[in-house]
């Protein structure tokens, strides 16, 4: 048997790549002249498969993996896996969970609150030197008085939670269950709860099962006074409605953090000065991205150590069934 080696698909952080690297033969496969070749004449070596950033891992690529045990996701969503298709090889995919909560709900509420109180154009308009010229900014709208409907009350969500009633905000949520632990309203219909508040902080898994979750009938329901802000995956919202909404104003404004084909940005979206657009930052503190990539590194050496992995996800519970 040969030694467990590791192959990375894409670029990631020093971190991972020092911490699988000083005890495991690794790999990186985009330094690899020919990617192609190099899966095909060495695939059967590869026991763990670092991912999730750079292109999909799906059934076709671990097909080509025969003796690969884990697929270790770096990042809390998993979407770019077809975890489906891991179970059903007795591959354990594993993700970077709670690490990364208060992080990406700091950014949230950023967000949040540059979209309602139009604090980048405001930083644009004082650049420029329009202060002094033609005088104060416009005022904004403000966070007083309003309801925030979380589209996917998790971890993430709830953090967010926490922050949104600190704010004075008051709360409700969407998701396919009524959560018994909490007291916030329940919608089981998006178009039903977007009616309702002012604000939608979407935060749900991408994948087929959410994608253009947030569409027109979603948005024209919340309405000219609403604000829309996806800290999610940009696969969740139809962007090509969304640009139409902005463009037409039939919402306040919308803040993004993430886009359908990212990290491509259509010019008409760019364009609209109702929204905040940030370059997919959410968890992109030196802090946070230590956590997740500590946590993708210590799922593989778990794994080649022959002990249990420390976060796998849903589809792949440990020990996995084997069919
Ligand atoms: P989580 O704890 O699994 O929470 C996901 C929530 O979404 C749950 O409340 C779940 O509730 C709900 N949900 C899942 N599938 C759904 C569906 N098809 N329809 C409606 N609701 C659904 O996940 P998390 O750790 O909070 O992370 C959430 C997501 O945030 C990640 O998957 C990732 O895509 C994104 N994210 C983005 C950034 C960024 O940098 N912008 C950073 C981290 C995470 P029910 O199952 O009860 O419906
Ligand atoms: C990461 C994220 O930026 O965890 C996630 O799901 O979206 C972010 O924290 C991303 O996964 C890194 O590629």
């Amino acid at each position: 048997m040969t030694a467990f080696q590791v192959l990375v698909h894409g670029p990631v952080m020093k971190l991972v790549l020092d911490g699988i690297s000083k005890t495991l033969p690794m790999h990186k496969l985009w330094e690899q002249a020919d990617p192609d070749a190099f899966i095909k004449d060495n695939g059967h070596k590869i026991q763990a498969l670092v991912g999730g950033f750079k292109g999909k891992i799906d059934d076709a690529l671990m097909a080509q993996l025969p003796n690969l045990k884990i697929i270790s996701n770096f990042g809390v969503g998993y979407d770019m896996v077809d975890a489906a298709a891991a179970a059903k090889r007795g591959i354990v995919v594993t993700n970077t969970p709670d690490v990364l909560n208060e992080e990406v709900a700091d950014t949230a509420l950023g967000l949040l609150l540059m979209t309602v109180r139009t604090l980048p154009q405001s930083e644009r308009y004082l650049r420029a030197g329009r202060w002094e010229t033609e005088g104060n900014f416009p005022l904004s709208a403000s966070l007083r008085g309003r309801t925030m409907g979380i589209v996917g009350l998790g971890r993430i969500g709830k953090a967010i939670a926490r922050r949104g009633e600190a704010f004075g905000l008051k709360i409700a949520y969407y998701g396919r269950n009524r959560q018994s632990d909490v007291a916030f309203p329940y919608y089981s219909d998006l178009v039903a709860m977007a009616r309702d508040v002012d604000i939608l902080m979407v935060i749900l898994p991408g994948g087929p099962s959410t994608k253009h979750l947030i569409n027109r009938p979603v948005l024209e329901a919340l309405g000219p006074d609403g604000v829309l802000i996806n800290v999610a995956r940009g696969t969740v919202v139809d962007e090509q409605a969304l640009i139409e909404i902005l463009e037409e104003k039939r919402i306040l404004g919308a803040g993004l953090d993430v886009f359908e084909f990212e990290p491509k940005v259509p010019q008409r979206l760019t364009n609209c000065d109702n929204a905040v657009l940030l370059p997919h930052v959410g968890s992109a503190s030196h802090h946070t991205r230590n956590l997740m990539g500590q946590l993708v590194v210590d799922n593989v050496l778990a794994i080649a150590a022959g002990k249990a992995p420390l976060t796998p996800v849903a589809e792949t519970p440990w020990p996995l069934a084997r069919g």
